[in-house]
């Protein structure tokens, strides 16, 4: 099988109390997986496409044959989206970010404050499941928006710098309904020296 559930970088009870072991072990183990299995049966009927990165399968997703192109886009995307998510999040966590990526911060949204409050809003309105992002746009600019579904940002040409999941399978055991309570507590488990590093990549 091409594809592989990557493991997570800590224990399942490692973000609690913002992010409980319950929800960890079901998001990890079986959310993500199932994106993974579902991934490797479509590219299994297109052995053409061995060897191609996830990465190169969403950001060109035309060029992915039709019959599977609505399986890579849905479940490449799951598996995408949740290996940038784990490795954005630790224990030990939170607070503000750095350097480069803190003084990019400041000069695109005014303050870090007002930026997590334009990157939850999005996360809010994000009608249905999807993901509240950070990225670059294509002209190298800083940006929060938001995707439906596992829309992953690469296929619109922007490169995603951090992202949360606003699928209820994130959220919904420990904050039910309270999809801006899980956003404004996020922010104490995001890692931001990782978070930095996938800046620096992008800039790239
Ligand atoms: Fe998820």
């Amino acid at each position: 099988m091409p594809f592989t559930v990557p493991d997570l970088p800590y224990a399942y009870d490692a973000l609690e109390p913002t992010i409980d072991k319950e929800t960890m072990t079901l998001h990890h183990d079986k959310h993500h997986a199932a994106y993974v299995n579902n991934l490797n049966a479509a590219i299994e009927k297109h052995p053409e496409l061995a060897g191609k990165s996830v990465e190169e399968l969403i950001k060109n997703l035309n060029a992915v044959p039709e019959d599977i192109r609505g399986a890579v886009r849905n479940n490449g995307g799951g598996h995408i989206n949740h290996s940038m998510f784990w490795t954005i999040m630790g224990p030990n966590a939170g607070g503000d970010p750095k350097g480069a990526l803190s003084d990019a911060i400041k000069s695109t949204f005014g303050d870090v404050e007002t930026f997590k409050t334009q990157f939850n809003d999005a996360g809010v309105k994000q009608f249905g499941s999807g993901w509240a992002w950070l990225v670059f746009t294509a002209d190298g600019k800083l940006q929060i928006t938001s995707t439906p579904n596992q829309d992953n940002p690469m296929s619109a040409g922007q490169y995603p710098v951090m992202g949360n999941d606003v699928w209820e399978h994130a959220y919904y055991l420990k904050y039910q309904n309270r999809r801006p309570d899980y956003l404004k507590a996020w922010w104490n488990v995001v890692n931001w020296d990782a978070v930095a590093k996938r800046f620096d990549a992008g800039k790239k």
